[in-house]
């Protein structure tokens, strides 16, 4: 029997991430295997992507539900029917009810476009060129009962560069969290991430001592000096 944990992806729209779990999880060797994808959107782009991928889909609309309860309820039974050990939010654009996150606290993470506790909520990528941030990035939680609130399992930060806009940001954040992403998953699906007492617990793993003395400097201090070889490499 297969040891890798049954997750089911929540989307509401594009599924780019979706998309790099299910890529992620084509390795035999992924401790998480994606047998379901549940969207609250009908005409989710991401639906496609999956279906296209041999996942199993769900659209399971709040229109089609008499209150919010009724609607959780529903996720809450598809996920059984799935087999779902862990739900993975991406791009999962409603809130959950208490009772839903309750019942799957510890077992349910999200993916955020920023480095949490910074910048919870819409808009990140904006608020973050405004708040004239230089160091920027994203974040995969355990999700609780606040929004964006709960345990941090991995983060990974990029530059803001000086000629950013809003999108060349969100493009530049968003290609970090594919790789984000997976690795999280795979942490928790492994058991080497896990909540415990309203945190994260990692065990298993050994401090690296080249990684405490790597530093992600924005705007980088070294390209400010002219590299002449470089000059004469680009210059005709
Ligand atoms: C991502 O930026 C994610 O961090 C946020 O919503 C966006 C979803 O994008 N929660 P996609 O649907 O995965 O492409």
């Amino acid at each position: 029997m297969s040891m890798r944990k049954r997750t089911v992806v929540m989307i509401s729209g594009r599924g780019s991430n979706m998309t790099a779990l299910i890529a992620a999880a084509t390795n035999p060797d992924y401790p998480a295997e994606i047998v379901g994808v549940i969207s609250d959107r009908v005409n989710a782009a991401g639906l496609g992507i999956a279906a296209a991928r041999g996942i199993a889909t769900k659209v399971i609309s709040r229109a089609d539900y008499t209150s919010k309860e009724a609607h959780d309820g529903a996720i809450d039974a598809a996920l059984v029917s799935f087999g779902a050990e862990i739900v993975a939010l991406a791009g999962y654009m409603r809130i959950l009810g208490a009772h839903f996150v309750e019942k799957w606290l510890g077992r349910m993470i999200n993916i955020h476009p920023a480095l949490l506790p910074a910048f919870k909520g819409l808009d990140t990528h904006a608020r973050a060129i405004r708040a004239g941030i230089r160091i920027h990035g994203c974040t995969v939680h355990f999700v609780t009962l606040d929004m964006d609130d709960g345990p941090i399992i991995a983060q990974a930060a990029v530059p803001v560069m000086v000629g950013d806009n809003e999108d060349m940001l969100a493009a530049r954040v968003l290609k970090a969290e594919h790789r984000l992403y997976p690795l999280a998953l795979g942490l928790v699906a492994e058991g080497k991430a896990r909540m415990e007492g309203g945190r994260t617990v990692l065990a298993h793993f050994a401090d690296d001592a080249d990684n405490s003395t790597s530093v992600i400097m924005a705007p980088d201090p070294l390209r400010e000096e002219t590299d002449l070889e470089h000059l004469a490499r680009i210059t005709p």
